[in-house]
């Protein structure tokens, strides 16, 4: 989607797309002769500007006939949710219209530069869709629309929207279709070609290591996992280095690149789902994507942990124990709870290389945080209170919404195991903080770590005004504006 800005409306075809905050129907003076009847039309269709509602018309213009979009944004939406609804529902009305080109007109909105390149920003989220696989589409089912123009959003809109938006917009890309693509396609090795293929030129720095390099360090928590697929596993290691702070920070992800469940085997109603437990990991890679086209001023690690949960004549048992690359051993008692043992390794591993003082890992982690939370929030777990308040302001900031969970020694009592340090999974009660308690024992003493628990939020049955219903891209907002919040604004 090109997205690009100007201060008045061009001249040519196109459809136009005029904001209705509520009642307020100040923005239709701008249609001149039509106004009257556009404003009639939207009585009788008892239109009320509520947010992302959406009025279809058509109008006469001089004798030619012009499609005439009037979105309404809801009377007293903040300013850059609004702009995103506006940006974000424009776009999937006129995506397969057969319209080509869209003008967002926001003259009558008073917005600054941010606020009109977030029209932008939520247009160019809502119209990325992945047809790869469709070969059967009709013309008709084809996105049509590949130009929108923001009016009036004053001056620095562009700029703003180059330099802070367009980027996020490539890493929530690659993220979605990491996320997209199924597992017979993105395992863990395709998954590093891809990211590769994806970061050339952006100057992140990429390191893999292969499972022989990783047994020989000591990795039997993530490999153990691995050990049931054909598929062989890998650490992805991005480096971005944009700043002059000493110790990076580190953003750790989950990818299993699909989760049968290993031997504590899944139900086969939904499975498939499990194409996309890799959503943390795709997160990591599309926020790095997205610092480096943005040449953010910080140093960050990214680290994607890969493999595949597999049932197989190799598969670990529930009962093994492995000892994990910290050296502390965990008894396996379900093989389903397989991301908890991956991000061990991972986030020892990028304390033990990196020092980071901060880690943040992003895994879909557990189904019961789907029973606490929904599909709204993801969870929020942390050992540090200013981190914490940094995420949750990150997070309502970008959309990427996070709920504060706890974390208690109590719990972490839970997963204590007979025969070795720990054991992988507690009782069902309080699911989501048990696996949260567990990565905790993995992080080292002075380290300010978060983990974000987003099962219920890669993949959504329902659109918004940023995705369509499948992969949603979130983490990618949220560390952006983490890194931008807190690691760039001195
Ligand atoms: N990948 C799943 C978690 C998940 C479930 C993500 C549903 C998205 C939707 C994870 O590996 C898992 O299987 N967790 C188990 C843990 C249990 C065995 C302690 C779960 O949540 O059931
Ligand atoms: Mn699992
Ligand atoms: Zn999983």
């Amino acid at each position: 989607m090109q997205i690009s800005f100007a201060e008045t409306r061009p001249t040519g075809d196109y459809a136009l797309v005029l904001p209705v905050a509520g009642k307020d129907r100040a923005s239709l003076a701008s249609l001149g002769a039509a106004q009257q009847a556009v404003g009639a039309a939207l009585d009788r269709q008892r239109f009320e500007g509520e947010g992302s509602s959406v009025s279809e018309q058509f109008a006469d213009e001089g004798g030619a006939v012009r499609r005439v979009l009037i979105v309404g944004l809801g009377a007293g939406t903040a300013a850059a949710d609004a702009a995103e609804k506006l940006g974000g529902t424009a776009a999937a009305r006129l995506l397969t219209s057969g319209e080509k080109k869209a003008v967002i007109d926001v003259s009558s909105l008073g917005y600054d530069a941010d606020t009109a390149a977030r029209v932008g920003l939520a247009a160019a989220l809502r119209s990325w869709r992945y047809d790869r696989y469709r070969t059967k589409l009709k013309d008709s089912q084809k996105p049509t629309l590949d130009e929108v123009v923001i009016v009036g959003g004053g001056q620095g809109a562009d700029q703003r929207y180059r330099s802070r938006w367009a980027p996020v917009v490539e890493g929530v890309s690659l993220t979605r279709e990491l996320v997209t693509e199924p597992a017979n396609i993105i395992y863990p090795e395709t998954f590093v070609e891809r990211v590769r293929a994806s970061l050339d030129g952006s100057g992140v720095e990429i390191q893999v290591l292969d499972r022989a390099e990783m047994a020989k360090l000591g990795m039997g928590a993530l490999l153990g996992v691995a050990q049931g697929s054909a598929r062989e596993a890998r650490l992805m290691i991005l480096k971005w280095n944009g700043g002059t702070n000493g110790q990076p920070t580190a953003f750790v992800g989950k990818g299993v690149t699909f989760d049968t469940g290993g031997i504590s085997i899944k139900p086969a109603a939904g499975m498939e789902a499990m194409k996309w437990d890799m959503g943390g990991a795709g997160a990591v890679a599309g926020a790095l994507k997205a610092l480096a086209l943005r040449k953010a001023k910080t140093n960050i690690v990214g680290i994607c942990g890969l493999v595949e949960n597999m049932p197989g004549g190799n598969a670990q048992r529930p009962g093994d124990v492995v000892t994990t690359l910290s050296g502390q051993t965990v008894e396996v008692i379900n093989t389903d709870a397989e991301g908890r043992l991956v991000l061990s390794d991972a986030v020892c591993y990028v304390q033990r290389n990196f020092k980071p003082s901060t880690v943040i890992d992003l895994a879909t982690l557990t189904g019961a945080i789907l029973i606490s939370l929904g599909h709204e929030w993801a969870g929020l777990f942390s050992n540090n209170e200013e981190l914490a308040s940094a995420l949750l302001k990150a997070g309502s900031e970008s959309g990427d919404k996070l709920w504060r969970m706890p974390l208690a020694e109590s719990f972490d009592r839970l997963i204590d195991s007979p025969i070795a340090d720990m054991k992988n999974v507690g009782p069902r009660e309080g699911g989501s903080i048990t696996a949260a308690q567990f990565i905790q024992r993995f992080i080292e003493n002075g380290v300010k770590w978060a983990h974000v628990d987003m099962a219920g939020k890669a993949w959504a049955d329902k659109p918004s005004s940023t995705y369509e219903k499948g992969a949603t891209g979130f983490g990618v907002r949220l560390l952006d504006q983490y890194v931008a919040d807190v690691l760039e604004s001195h």
